[in-house]
């Protein structure tokens, strides 16, 4: 796997590439590269950003000097790049990220390209004529792309074999195909009892199908009230339309 990651703060990512599964993955032979658009731009001052057309706060992100930046990178029109490359524009108002999306980024060949926003985020163009998908780690606004993009970077990574210690394992875990993607069910370890609050006696019963049946039902629940919280959360009086 090839993660790019288009940003104006590639400094950002030298914490998170000495994360120990980042640095298992790039040790088993991944990359995670950053590149900063204004390396690449041809505007004066390093400039990458200008005011919106129609007024308004904040900068925008120029569709040219994202051209170059790709362009220059992967030698080839961008246009082009996004038929064979996952090239992901990082917007709040996106794709929201979920573990079925994860597993379809991590099964991905050709590599996975992100860019950041920042400000006002991108000239539209950008993201209709350079970008395969966008993507948003929740709806709410971020300053910029950069801590969603390690969000991704981090859940992709993860999956990636050799990522985890042999110790851990990302197949059965929450919204894994494994638990029919429900939560994963709650985890006890010593004491056994701490203040009266007892571990369930299941799981010190040493009977594994016993445990495996009261974990599934775990997880059963958890994702039954999931659901509920969202389900209220949607008819929660200030999201009712008008
Ligand atoms: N950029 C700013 N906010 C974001 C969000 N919620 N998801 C992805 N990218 C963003």
């Amino acid at each position: 796997m090839q993660l790019d990651v288009l940003t104006l703060f590639p400094e950002w990512f030298g914490w998170f590439r000495e994360q120990r599964h980042v640095r298992n993955a790039l040790e088993a032979g991944h990359e995670l590269r950053t590149f900063n658009p204004r390396d690449h731009t041809e505007l004066s001052g390093r400039q990458v950003d200008d005011t919106p057309f129609g007024g308004g706060a904040g900068m925008v992100l120029r569709v040219d000097v994202m051209d170059r930046a790709l362009s220059t990178i992967y030698g080839q029109d961008p246009v082009e790049l996004r038929r064979n490359r996952r090239v992901i524009a990082l917007t709040p108002g996106g794709r929201v990220l979920d573990d079925r999306f994860v597993d379809e980024l991590a099964a991905e060949e050709e590599g996975i390209t992100l860019l950041c926003g920042r400000y006002e985020g991108f000239d539209e163009r950008i993201v209709q004529h350079f970008c395969s998908d966008t993507l948003s780690v929740g709806r709410y606004v971020l300053a910029g792309g950069e801590l969603a993009a390690m969000v991704v970077a981090d859940a992709v990574l993860r999956k990636l074999p050799g990522a985890l210690g042999h110790e851990h394992s990302a197949v059965e875990e929450s919204f894994s195909a494994a638990l029919d993607g429900d939560p994963e069910y709650p985890h006890y370890t010593r004491p056994a009892e701490y203040r009266g609050w007892k571990v369930p006696d299941v799981l010190l019963s040493g009977h594994h199908a016993e445990i495996r049946s009261w974990r599934r039902a775990r997880s059963h629940e958890r994702g039954d009230e999931g659901s509920r919280l969202e389900r209220d959360d949607d008819s929660a009086p200030g999201q009712q339309p008008g």
